[in-house]
């Protein structure tokens, strides 16, 4: 699918990975809404702010109303609080579930009517390696994209009708603020936004993006004991 002349509306689009998104679609020639809890925040020439808090269902509902055309949807916003399960506050373990996990699911609901507008249409769901696996510090995070790996499966499924192709992407740590604390390699964000479209672009179902998700997927029909060997 030409993103040429599409328009988008991506999610968090006023730093970090979003950011990166907003500003290839552009390049590629997309019209793009550049959702942001704070539209003042977006500082991207050629993109249209649009006020977008994907954990509030009424502001989920006014940027749909306050949007047309849009046949890509870039669900991107995300969270990380570096809660564990076990110990870590509820309130934070909630809000990884209500940003990845209902936010997606909201935004994507709030969408899918312009999608459907279309005779093809795209969604894509920044997910994580840790989609698949998961550690001490990054455990509600890890359930939150867990569970929007397994909304991408029914999403993918259940939008088929209408035209809409959702495609997943799963990339390990991105040089973004998010992870500013954790020493460790990391991907350039440019790079991944550009591999992601291209995916979408091709109509990839699943885009896994770097040797680390490619690694940790090649493991999972080993289950626990290679996932975890520590623990099998
Ligand atoms: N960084 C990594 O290592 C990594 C690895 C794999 C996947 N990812 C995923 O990549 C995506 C982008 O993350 P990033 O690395 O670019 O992180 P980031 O630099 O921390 O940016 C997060 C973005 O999400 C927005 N956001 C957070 N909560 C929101 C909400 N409730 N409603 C709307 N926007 C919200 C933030 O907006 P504000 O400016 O208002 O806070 C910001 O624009 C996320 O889904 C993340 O889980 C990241």
């Amino acid at each position: 699918m030409d993103l040429a002349g599409r328009t988008a509306l991506v999610t968090g689009a006023n730093r970090g990975l979003g950011r990166h998104f907003a500003e290839q679609l552009i390049k590629r020639g997309a019209t793009v809404y550049a959702g942001a809890r704070n539209p003042a925040s977006v500082d991207l020439p050629g993109a249209v702010p649009i006020a977008l808090d994907v954990t509030d269902p009424e502001s989920v509902a006014a940027a749909a109303r306050a949007t047309s055309g849009v046949s890509i949807l870039i669900n991107n916003a995300g969270s990380f609080t570096g809660a564990s399960l076990a110990d870590g506050s509820l309130e934070d373990i909630r809000l990884e579930m209500d940003t990845h996990y209902f936010g997606t699911l909201l935004v994507t609901r709030a969408f899918a009517p312009q999608l459907a507008e279309h005779d093809e249409s795209a969604v894509l769901n920044v997910l994580s390696v840790l989609s698949w696996v998961t550690r001490p510090g990054f455990s509600a995070y890890a359930a939150a994209k867990s569970a929007a790996w397994s909304l991408t499966s029914a999403l993918r499924i259940e939008l088929a009708g209408q035209g809409t192709g959702v495609s997943a992407l799963h990339v390990g740590f991105l040089d973004t603020d998010m992870v500013g604390h954790v020493d460790a390699p990391k991907s350039d964000p440019a790079v991944i936004a550009a591999l992601a479209l291209d995916g979408v672009e091709a109509g990839e179902p699943e885009i896994v993006a770097d040797d680390r998700s490619r690694a940790v997927q090649s493991r999972l029909s080993g289950g626990v004991a290679a996932l975890y060997p520590r623990s099998a």
